[in-house]
């Protein structure tokens, strides 16, 4: 039996870069996490006896928001629902099964980086049938349908028990419990040298922060790498993630950082965030920036297995540094440069256009799946130290001495109000047209443009993609608003410096002038009244 209940539409359900993203008393609301998923399910065509993936970061409510999701699913047509057992899937691993399972799509549950519990926040994505984030044409239609909606529907019946694998009846549909890790876990044998890697006997730590990867993270690096028990870290993933930002960046990563740091690090020290697509990369002594980590698993990848053939072409997001373009340069492919997030890389990769992309915010990942994928990015990289025998440290000078280094930092201003926010990105776009030629100190504006993006594959274009000014030689500062956030607004102001020959100076001292001109020319200080950024990445 089907029941319809009525709905009062939602007016605040716009998907965001991933997924509608908000605190989770706002998905506490009557009717709120089912007018949103009706949506979904009332805009996806060929439900039909089609396979649906569910699964989350295991986040406060991920159970409850599944549950009622599966009966929606049945309600809606759907002949199969494949769910991680315990309501447990990483990002990238909801994507592979998507793939693997021809699935219609998956709901995935999870606020990413953002901290969780009842005051924190919650988030409901769709991907489509190639295993990535949906397209703006269907977020965007998903959006209008939240608007006019009038009832969602269910079939009658209790919950499921999401911990018991196998398989169960909901209504006609079938619920199949699957174990989250398997799939994952043999697709990265596939596309890495297992045996090399547990041959060079390297050691690391992993802090999983307390969320998804932990159970992916033990199986793989302990089992079936053999590092030593205790290298994964917070490896239990809990509701609220132990009370901390499962962001794993150097603020929120300190404690892992402070040891890489130190006379007791081992080889290799990551991280992962929330939901598993996010990566943190430090060697003994050696950070290595996101943009640099793309750029150095770019130049690297044909010594893993998966990637022995070359790569078709390289993808970044815009306010990701140029470093990864300069590998695509000296291997003779192309380099993309797309708006921030991971949705628009799924044309390149599924056109055949790019084998690896990347952004400046901690995301690495493939063709393998249509997601970023943290573990991929570990597990590349400890296949290069296997077959390099060279520390992250080594790799990293000789990639500087051999392309240059592009110097590279983000700082965010966050919490910030949106009205303020908006007059100071309004301000700046009505300023760029007199930016060429203007001098900051030693810096000379070349040129500054609203970053627009014309997708080759389907000639489709997104506008209004952030702000880019560059200056002679090669420098750049880009300005946008996050589309992540769950209130107010936060600035995000990427500087970049690249030099040819000086690769071992300080970060820090080498922005300091391009710190300065981002302040001179949006008014930071005077828009958002605050002298500092929050968190620089
Ligand atoms: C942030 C990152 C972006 C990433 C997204 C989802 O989006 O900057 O690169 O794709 O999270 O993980 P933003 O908050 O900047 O819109
Ligand atoms: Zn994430």
């Amino acid at each position: 039996m089907i029941r319809e209940h009525p709905t009062t539409a939602y007016t605040d359900q716009k998907p965001g870069t991933s997924g509608l993203r908000k605190k989770v008393r706002v998905f506490q609301q009557a009717n709120y996490a089912e007018n949103f998923v009706q949506s979904v399910f009332d805009v996806v065509e060929g439900k039909e006896g089609a396979t649906l993936v569910i699964g989350g970061d295991g986040r406060f409510l991920n159970r409850e928001v599944i549950q009622v999701a599966i009966r929606m699913a049945a309600a809606a047509g759907f002949g199969r629902v494949v769910v991680g057992q315990g309501g447990i899937l990483s990002t990238p691993a909801a994507s592979n099964l998507i793939r693997i399972r021809g699935a219609l799509g998956g709901l995935v549950l999870s606020a990413s980086h953002n901290p969780g519990g009842p005051d924190e926040d919650f988030g409901i994505k769709y991907n489509i049938a190639n295993g990535g984030p949906a397209p703006e044409k269907v977020t965007e239609a998903i959006h209008a349908r939240t608007r006019t909606i009038e009832v969602w529907r269910e079939v009658e019946g209790s919950d499921i028990d999401l911990d018991a694998l196998g398989e169960t009846r909901v209504g006609d549909m079938t619920v199949e419990v699957v174990d989250p890790v398997a799939d994952y876990a043999a697709l990265m044998e596939q596309l890495f040298d297992f045996a090399a890697i547990r041959a060079a006997g390297l050691t690391m730590a992993f802090d999983a922060m307390s969320a998804v990867t932990g159970p992916y993270a033990t199986e793989i690096l302990e089992k079936r790498l053999g590092f030593a028990p205790g290298t994964v870290r917070n490896g239990t993933p809990l509701p609220d993630f132990g009370g901390h930002h499962p962001d794993p960046n150097l603020v929120h990563a300190r404690e892992l950082y402070d040891l890489m740091m130190g006379p007791d690090a081992p080889d290799f020290g990551a991280a992962s965030d929330g939901d598993g697509d996010r990566n943190l990369i430090i060697g003994r002594s050696r950070f290595v920036t996101p943009s640099d980590s793309l750029a150095m698993l770019a130049a690297n990848a044909h010594l893993a297995p998966g990637y022995s053939q070359g790569l078709k072409g390289i993808a970044r997001s815009m306010p990701t540094s140029a470093a990864a373009d300069r590998v695509a340069a000296a291997l003779g492919i192309a380099c993309y440069e797309t708006p921030t997030g991971w949705k628009f890389f799924g044309n390149l990769l599924d056109a055949g256009m790019a084998t690896i992309c990347g952004e400046e915010s901690a995301g690495t990942g493939s063709d393998h799946v249509r997601e970023k994928d943290g573990l991929w990015a570990v597990l590349l990289w400890l296949n290069i130290l296997a077959a390099t025998g060279k520390s992250v440290d080594q790799i990293a000078r000789d990639h500087w001495a051999t392309f240059g280094r592009n110097y590279y930092a983000r700082h965010d201003y966050e919490g910030v109000e949106s009205e303020r926010a908006d007059a100071l990105m309004s301000e700046l776009r009505g300023r760029l047209g007199a930016l060429p030629g203007e001098r900051f100190g030693d810096l000379v504006v070349e040129a500054a443009d609203d970053f627009a993006y014309e997708d080759p594959t389907d000639g489709s274009i997104s506008r209004n993609q952030g702000v880019r000014v560059l200056f002679e030689g090669g420098s750049r500062v880009v300005f946008r608003l996050s589309g992540t956030g769950t209130s107010g607004a936060t600035l995000r102001v990427y500087l970049e410096r690249f030099d040819a020959a000086r690769t071992d100076e300080d970060t820090t001292a080498m922005l300091a002038d391009i710190v300065a001109a981002a302040d001179a020319i949006a008014g930071i200080v005077r828009h958002t009244g605050r002298t500092q950024p929050d968190v620089v990445t």
